[in-house]
């Protein structure tokens, strides 16, 4: 869900939660040293950390996001365009425009890059202006209007500008100061409308909903339950007033701060963890080169964006037998989210956020939270966005990237006495995160990218933050007749958190040892054997089913008749015969239950399969749609994928949703702790053995001295 009450309130939580949590843990350790005597080796060299001048800084790859100069260059190239020089626009997006992929694959290091051009989004007059603007020449080379029903990102001048516009009508503040509200305790956030019919059409619209701050920073969880004003946020009028929730007390503050500082006052109740953290006193093995990662058997390029967070480009690892860097995936990235909430009554059906492509999970991402975000040994990497006036900003600390060892095992066995043979191996798993956090309003987003040395890549999502909750009149259940009825769980007195989904679409461009792959359904299916046959009655068979086209790719899970998805290279096969390839491994998943014909359902239409696959289409980026802001979803992945075109040795890019069904619980509040689901991109017979036989096992004199004297 999404809600921002200020841009700059949230923004200054968090700085304020890091300056906590770095006073919190340096006045910890001093108390600790008197009983624990720590023996410890200073890092030779300090924790890297961006240190990029962004003013002088320069694209030194084809994939690089547009830097500061480049994003002023393109505000000065729109303010003389023609059609915005007497009113310019305000950008809503500003990003890069990727080169072809075939030329980003053929560009070395070393060659001229590419022509550098910028794709924008402006919006002037209620017109969706799509632009792509050349650099080097200050051309604008391409301009479309409305090319979708929808509208593009909210920007914070939208936000900050659709929470006043209720103040002004006197209904809202009749019903504030009715509810024992003070005025000045009232905060605002600007919610997505969604699309439900042709009255909310032709108009910029943004459902507010607002809290009481009194007595604590946690505003969510003192709703204003059953007010909600409609307002057109370029004509800044109020649209729609609906006011249901009289005789709904707003809940009170109490327990509801969750910030160190607020709850020290009461016990912790366990025993306190004695300090920790991994170190690496010969420095991290992973280097950074502009936005190159280099580490282990892996390179990449990583580069922040204003929608999708964080975009993995040109995956490669190295062939442990040739040596040979190896393609695996040409761009990775969250395309879409979808949250819709369950409660259909006038103040919560509209309540199905579509966050990245409303609000911009990298535009929602604020710095991250050092030794408590990410571990002491990150390196941070900053983000340079486009504000709506053009010109551009820097998001610092916007992406961490670190090593993690969690001392769990990469392969491992020994030999039991019947063979005669002493025999005990093990490795030790070490791999590398990237990590990105969007705090979309009331909601946080953790993402992790996770490499691992044997060639897989984990994709975790990671939910936190605080939950929407509904005002209700009822203290404890007792006093509520309808118990079963509520459209959530009493989570505290006087509020229900209501149960919803989170759906989150990933865009994987596999390009396995080249760029023409295919998908195939590794199903497995029960076998019975003939009378006599075996004293087995059944058992499983694998029947390999390459998809031809888009709909024999339109995958649904099902436990009791299972597939493993392969993306392989036809073309290309290993020593023994197989062709190359890489897998989607599902972890905990979920299937959205909506009506297909339901509005929120037709726009978030993504969730209806786990999987897709599609011929590459550069321009078919965002499963809910390039415009979807109140968007009809006709731009969907679903609408794509309807064409059904080949797919079997083409281009392909795979779709994967991993999504969350969220019955909330006492637990969650005030703040959830975090919850988390992820996928793996699995190596198959990709490699020609196990990739990681050769790296040497973990010795104690290799390892950093950080012991604890036994006793004090
Ligand atoms: C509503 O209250 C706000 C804050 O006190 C005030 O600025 C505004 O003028 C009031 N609006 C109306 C219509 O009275
Ligand atoms: C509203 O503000 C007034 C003046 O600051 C204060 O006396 C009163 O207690 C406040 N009421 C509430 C409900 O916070
Ligand atoms: C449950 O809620 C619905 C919709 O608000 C209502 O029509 C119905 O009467 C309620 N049922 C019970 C048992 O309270
Ligand atoms: C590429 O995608 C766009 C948007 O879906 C579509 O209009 C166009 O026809 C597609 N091109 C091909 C070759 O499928």
């Amino acid at each position: 869900m999404a809600m921002e009450a200020t841009t700059t309130l949230p923004f200054l939580l968090f700085l304020f939660l890091g300056l906590l949590l770095i006073l919190f843990t340096s006045s910890r350790y001093p108390s600790l040293n008197t009983h624990l005597k720590f023996i410890r080796i200073q890092a030779k060299e300090p924790s890297p950390t961006s240190h990029l001048d962004h003013l002088t800084e320069i694209p030194q790859h084809p994939l690089d996001p547009l830097t500061l100069q480049e994003i002023t260059k393109v505000q000065t190239i729109l303010s003389s365009y023609s059609p915005f020089t007497s009113s310019f626009p305000t950008i809503h997006t500003v990003c890069l425009h990727e080169p072809d992929k075939s030329l980003v694959w053929n560009w070395n290091k070393g060659d001229p890059l590419p022509p550098r051009q910028a794709f924008v989004i402006a919006y002037l007059d209620g017109k969706s202006n799509v632009l792509v603007v050349d650099i080097g020449s200050s051309q604008v080379v391409s301009h479309v209007l409305n090319p979708y029903s929808g509208y593009p990102i909210l920007i914070p001048e939208d936000m900050e500008s659709a929470i006043k516009i209720p103040f002004r009508d006197a209904r809202f503040n009749k019903s504030i100061m009715d509810r024992g509200v003070n005025l000045s305790d009232v905060i605002c956030g600007p919610l997505a409308a969604g699309w439900y019919g042709p009255n909310e059409e032709g108009r910029r619209l943004v459902k507010v909903e607002c809290f009481s701050h009194q007595g604590t920073v946690n505003f969510y969880m003192r709703p204003i339950e059953g007010l909600i004003v409609m307002v057109d946020v370029d004509k800044k009028e109020v649209v729609h007033f609906t006011d249901y929730g009289h005789g709904i007390p707003i809940a009170e503050s109490t327990n509801t701060d969750y910030r160190y500082s607020a709850v020290q006052n009461k016990p912790l109740n366990m025993n306190p963890i004695n300090p920790i953290s991994m170190e690496q006193p010969k420095g991290p093995s992973f280097k950074v080169d502009g936005h190159m990662v280099k580490w282990a058997n892996w390179e990449f390029h990583l580069k922040p964006h204003p929608r999708a967070g964080v975009v993995i480009s040109q995956a490669m690892v190295r062939d442990s037998e040739s040596g040979k860097l190896r393609r695996v995936m040409y761009r990775g990235f969250p395309s879409e989210l979808f949250v819709p909430y369950m409660d259909p009554s006038d103040a919560w059906y509209f309540k199905t956020y579509m966050d990245a492509g409303e609000y911009g999970m990298g535009l929602s991402a604020l710095p991250l939270v050092p030794l408590n975000d990410c571990p002491r040994n990150a390196y941070y990497m900053d983000a340079v966005f486009g504000a709506s006036d053009g010109k551009p900003y820097v998001r610092s600390n916007m992406i961490c990237i670190f090593e993690r060892y969690a001392g769990d095992i990469a392969w491992r066995h020994s030999e039991s006495s019947f063979s005669n043979m002493e025999v005990r191996e093990a490795r030790a798993k070490i791999t590398l995160v990237v990590r990105m956090a969007a705090s979309v309003g009331n909601y946080d987003y953790i993402i992790d990218w996770e490499f691992q040395m044997d060639g897989l890549i984990r994709v975790k999502v990671i939910l936190s933050g605080m939950l929407m909750v509904k005002g209700t009149p009822y203290q404890t259940l007792d006093q509520a007749p309808d118990g079963q009825n509520m459209s959530g769980t009493l989570v505290s007195e006087n509020l229900i958190g209501v149960v919803h989904d989170h759906f989150i679409a990933f865009h994987l461009d596999m390009d396995i040892d080249g760029s023409d792959n295919s998908f195939v359904n590794v199903h497995l299916k029960k076998q019975e054997t003939s009378p006599g046959e075996s004293p087995r009655k059944s058992y499983l068979k694998v029947e390999r089913q390459v998809a031809k086209t888009e709909k024999d790719a339109q995958i649904k899970f099902k436990l009791y008749d299972p597939s493993e998805y392969h993306v392989v290279n036809p073309n290309k096969k290993s020593r023994v015969g197989n062709p190359v390839g890489y897998k989607v491994v599902p972890g905990g998943n979920a299937a959205s239950l909506l009506d297909l014909h339901d509005p929120p359902q037709i726009r978030g239409a993504f969730t209806n399969n786990q999987i897709w696959v599609t011929p590459y289409n550069r321009s078919e980026e965002w499963a809910g749609g390039l415009l979807v802001f109140q968007g009809k979803g006709e731009d969907t992945l679903a609408v794509w994928s309807e064409r059904d075109r080949p797919i079997e040795n083409k281009d392909i890019v795979l779709w994967y949703t991993l999504g969350f069904h969220h019955i909330p619980c006492q637990e969650d509040f005030p703040i959830m702790p975090s919850v988390s689901s992820s996928f793996d991109l699995k190596p198959v017979n990709f490699f020609e053995s196990n990739p990681i036989l050769r790296v040497a096992p973990n010795v104690q004199e290799d390892l950093p001295v950080c012991r604890a004297a036994t006793s004090a």
